[in-house]
């Protein structure tokens, strides 16, 4: 593949090139830099993203197929002889579309339907990790909204709620008080604010403490942990406003110690993939293990079933593998031969959002600036909700662009990465200004 733009690319060990066609399934800025991070493989000739967007389109072919399509991204990924697809996103995954690929016979990273329901219900996830005895809040399961108002009348709090199924990242509630809770029960269960994903309700343990997410490869028995990164969901700087999608991360996360590591490895990740494969829900693809580190040790928050977003975009820039090498060992089961390495430095992602995300916002206003980041060193802009129209790079979502430096520290990388900020604006634009900042009290 050509340039992939910024960052120094890592230097592989010489093989035949094989002239892969890769297909990647999402349309933000974890499947861009998913796409970025397989351009540099050079096993890979060609790559195609459905939907994608325009910065996507900088790196690979854009094709205009949504990412619930099933059998049109199956039709597709036939037609062009696709030899790989990578699912970046969570409702195809949830939804089944790895079962609709392999059925066809065709090539594709991410867990079954049965396995991605580690994401899909919240309630299966807890009830999991309950039955395996893997650390996570305690917690309820209703299926019934008087029942758990009766529940909330006897609870401490604060208290968590939190919807079962997928609601784009908002299903959970954290009240305050009881009248809090009894109104989040109602809106979840009985007002279907999130649509089915409401018809079961977790109520959950109130957990403090720093929050650090670990992403890993898991090819049905093996798994090996990814670096650590910590996002940033409040829309706000010093953790204000409303929850968003992130609105930036970095990686490593210096909370994240050895101490911690091994105690995850312990009792988190092994125990996590060992637990599906025997309740016959064997797991290959992405693990995000969502932490909190309390004050009696990790908990797992929560599961995801694919990369984050915007995690990927801090993580893979720092990892020295092809990660297509690393994938094809997931899909064969071979993940236990593959010495999964990452650079020892540091990444920041600031996002830029619309101004009002993520309640409403406008789109179509011209991106400036772009052009700043052709040959700027270390940097790279992922973009997430962008559109060229007429040649131009327009707005076109709530969060646009995630502007991502490298530095040989969390220091470093972070004032880069607000450097980089500077150089790039559209109407309206806001981003925080404290993404890394946490990392000054470690
Ligand atoms: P989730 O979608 O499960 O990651 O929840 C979204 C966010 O809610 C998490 O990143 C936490 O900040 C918060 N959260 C979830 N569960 C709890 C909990 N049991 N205690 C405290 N905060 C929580
Ligand atoms: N950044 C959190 C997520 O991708 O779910």
């Amino acid at each position: 593949m050509g340039s992939a733009g910024g960052f120094p690319k890592a230097s592989f060990t010489e093989r035949q090139s094989t002239d892969m066609k890769v297909l990647i399934v999402g349309s933000g800025g974890r499947e861009h830099a998913i796409a970025w991070k397989v351009a540099q493989s050079p096993r890979v000739e060609e790559i195609y993203c459905a939907p994608g967007n325009a910065g996507i389109g900088q790196i690979a072919t854009c094709v205009p197929i949504g990412a619930m399509e099933f059998d049109r991204l199956a039709d597709f990924a036939e037609e062009k002889a696709i030899d790989l697809t990578i699912i970046g996103m969570d409702d195809p995954l949830v939804g089944g579309v790895v079962d609709v690929f392999a059925a066809r016979g065709l090539r594709v990273f991410g867990p079954r339907k049965n396995a991605a329901i580690l994401e899909g219900s919240k309630a299966f996830s807890k009830d999991l990790m309950k039955k395996y005895d893997i650390p996570t809040a305690a917690y309820e399961t209703f299926d019934d909204a008087d029942a758990a108002m009766a529940y909330l009348e006897t609870s401490d709090y604060p208290i968590v709620l939190k919807a079962d199924g997928l609601a784009l990242g908002k299903g959970v509630l954290i009240c305050q008080t009881k009248e809090e809770a009894m109104a989040g029960v109602k809106e979840i269960m009985l007002d279907r604010k999130f649509g089915a994903a409401g018809n079961r309700l977790v109520i959950e343990e109130f957990l403090t403490g720093r929050e650090v997410s670990v992403l890993s490869f898991v090819d049905g028995k093996t798994i090996r942990t990814m670096t650590s990164a910590q996002d940033h969901k409040r829309a706000l700087d010093g953790d204000q406003g409303l929850n968003t999608g992130g609105m930036g991360t970095f990686s490593p996360s210096p909370f994240y110690t050895e101490e911690v590591d091994a105690f995850c490895q312990k009792y988190v990740y092994q125990k996590s993939v060992d637990a599906m494969r025997a309740e016959g829900r064997e797991f290959k693809g992405i693990i995000f293990f969502g932490l909190i580190l309390t004050e009696k040790g990790p908990r797992v928050l929560e599961y995801n079933a694919r990369f984050g977003d915007p995690e990927a975009q801090v993580v893979l820039p720092r990892m020295k593998n092809d990660i297509i090498e690393v994938i094809e060992a997931c899909i064969d089961g071979t993940l236990d031969t593959i010495d999964l390495q990452f650079a020892d430095n540091a990444c920041v992602c600031v996002v830029l959002a619309s101004g009002g995300y993520p309640v409403s916002y406008q789109k179509g206003f011209e991106i400036h600036g772009l052009e700043n980041f052709e040959n700027r060193e270390g940097c790279y802009v992922f973009h997430a909700g962008t559109k060229l129209v007429d040649g131009k790079m327009v707005t076109n979502g709530g969060r646009v662009l995630g502007v991502t430096a490298l530095g040989d520290d969390l220091k470093s990388a972070r004032a880069n990465a607000y450097e980089a900020v500077k150089l790039v604006d559209f109407e309206g634009a806001y981003h925080r200004s404290d993404i890394g900042k946490a990392i000054d009290e470690a």
